[in-house]
């Protein structure tokens, strides 16, 4: 063994090894974790962070939540891979079951893979497969991904430099962008980008649209939360159009907005419905789910994947579903309604927070530059030098936060769905005083 590796593990090591083995990923990174409990991290050098990020919105369940530890322990005990496709597994059938008993409407038969980029990817296959049809319809801001089918699909030109070309037969539209909209002329929400959808449709694409695919709340685009009518107005214009409306729940899934599923909020069934990060609490899982009617499209052979529905993943996933509706999706919706009160205050009072937005416990505040005008002359310029520094106030305070958004000046609200009032009050307590310390340009 090396003296390298014999030395023990530090903060300081991590990083030099992330430095010297890791590809050069981007680098915004936060404290090494040594262990994480709940909504709490700790770093080698023992000091302790509140997550309200959640590792991108993943541990909604809470870091280590014992139950889903204990599920996941058990079944490591008895056989850790047996290929799903190969060898049926008790805990991938048991999942799938109970995903038939979660999802909205007719949604029933599941495929499993391992990530968020895979899951869209696979639905997209389903939607050609199912339609016979090949284009595809996303949102521009969106992000689904970054393997090449769902680059394609992310309307978020940053992600794609030097990667292109992607997958062909992409269209995009506007996203449901209240604060920055630019097509209800400053007036009153007319849900104009839902109805653009079909002008984009007509426009852009060949008769040939096998999905719309669409996030109910945006993630990564910065917390932007769809007006009411918009989503089932964009179901009826892809049917109508011969198309299957895929829902991207990856991000807003499970509990996160304060109801299972963020479709749930606007009443909407998906007929394609990709989910990921929260589904296993951290252990990697992906799905797509879909009525009988459209997944029997898939013939044997049509897709596969070698660990996806791992047993011990799909044990962890099971023990998260009853965690999650055991009590954590209702904390998710008490206390988000307790947060987005708190994030409108802040609005009120600091003119650099343009906005407050959020569902549940997916909220955000766009940070701004109140004197100068945004991108084609709607709403105040975005500030992503404050957002940054505002990260950056708060990190070194003990609080993990995410600082996001298409221009990179959202600070996002994710924490675990089982954070009590005393720690989101600490978080909310931090960022007032990190926007007052840093918003003329302090540290
Ligand atoms: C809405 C959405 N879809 C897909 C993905 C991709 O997931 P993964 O990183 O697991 O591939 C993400 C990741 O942030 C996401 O937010």
């Amino acid at each position: 063994m090396s003296q390298q590796t014999d030395s023990p593990p530090s903060n300081e090591r991590v990083e030099a090894q992330y430095d010297e083995y890791l590809m050069p990923i981007w680098k915004n990174l936060n404290v090494p974790i040594k262990r994480a409990s709940g909504s709490t991290v700790e770093d080698f050098d023992g000091n302790e962070y509140l997550d309200v990020f959640s590792g991108i919105s993943v541990t909604n369940a809470g870091h280590n939540n014992e139950a889903v530890v204990e599920a996941a322990k058990a079944q490591l005990d008895e056989f850790v891979h047996g290929c799903t496709y190969v060898h049926p597994n008790q805990p991938a059938a048991a999942l799938a079951e109970r995903l038939a008993e979660v999802t909205p409407g007719d949604l029933q038969k599941t495929f499993f893979c391992n990530s968020g980029t895979e899951a869209v990817e696979g639905a997209i296959k389903l939607a050609r497969k199912y339609t016979g049809s090949k284009e595809v319809l996303a949102l521009e801001m969106s992000f689904h991904g970054r393997t090449l089918g769902s680059l394609a699909l992310t309307g978020n030109k940053s992600y794609k430099a030097d990667m292109a070309p992607t997958i062909n037969d992409v269209a995009h539209v506007a996203p449901p962008y209240a604060y920055r909209c630019q097509m209800c002329d400053g007036g009153p929400c007319s849900c104009a980008c839902a109805e653009d959808v079909e002008r984009v449709i007509e426009t852009h694409t060949a008769d040939d649209l096998a999905a719309v695919v669409v996030e109910p709340v945006m993630g990564e685009g910065g917390i932007i939360v769809p007006p009411e009518g918009w989503l089932s107005r964009v179901k009826e214009i892809a049917h109508d159009h011969g198309a299957l409306l895929v829902v991207d729940e990856v991000q807003a899934g499970y509990g996160r907005t304060g109801e299972m599923w963020a479709s749930d909020h606007f009443d909407v069934v998906p007929d394609i419905m990709p989910q990921a990060k929260g589904i296993a609490n951290g252990l990697p899982l992906g799905a797509f789910t879909a009525s009988s009617e459209v997944a029997d499209a898939f013939e044997a052979g049509d897709h596969l994947s070698t660990f996806g529905g791992n047993p011990v993943a799909c044990a962890a996933a099971l023990a998260t579903i009853d965690e999650l509706e055991g009590g954590l999706i209702e904390n998710a919706s008490e206390q988000g309604a307790w947060l987005s009160d708190r994030l409108a205050e802040l609005e009120a009072d600091y003119d650099v927070v343009g906005d407050a937005r959020g569902l549940g416990l997916m909220q955000g505040i766009e940070l701004v530059d109140p004197d100068e005008t945004g991108p084609m002359g709607v709403a105040p310029a975005p500030d992503a030098e404050l957002a940054k520094s505002v990260g950056k106030h708060l990190r070194e305070r003990g609080i993990i936060i995410g600082v996001g958004g298409f221009h990179k000046n959202v600070m996002r609200f994710q924490p675990p769905l089982s954070i009590s009032r005393d720690q989101l009050e600490r978080a909310v307590e931090g960022l007032r005083t990190a926007v007052e310390a840093t918003r003329d340009g302090g540290a």
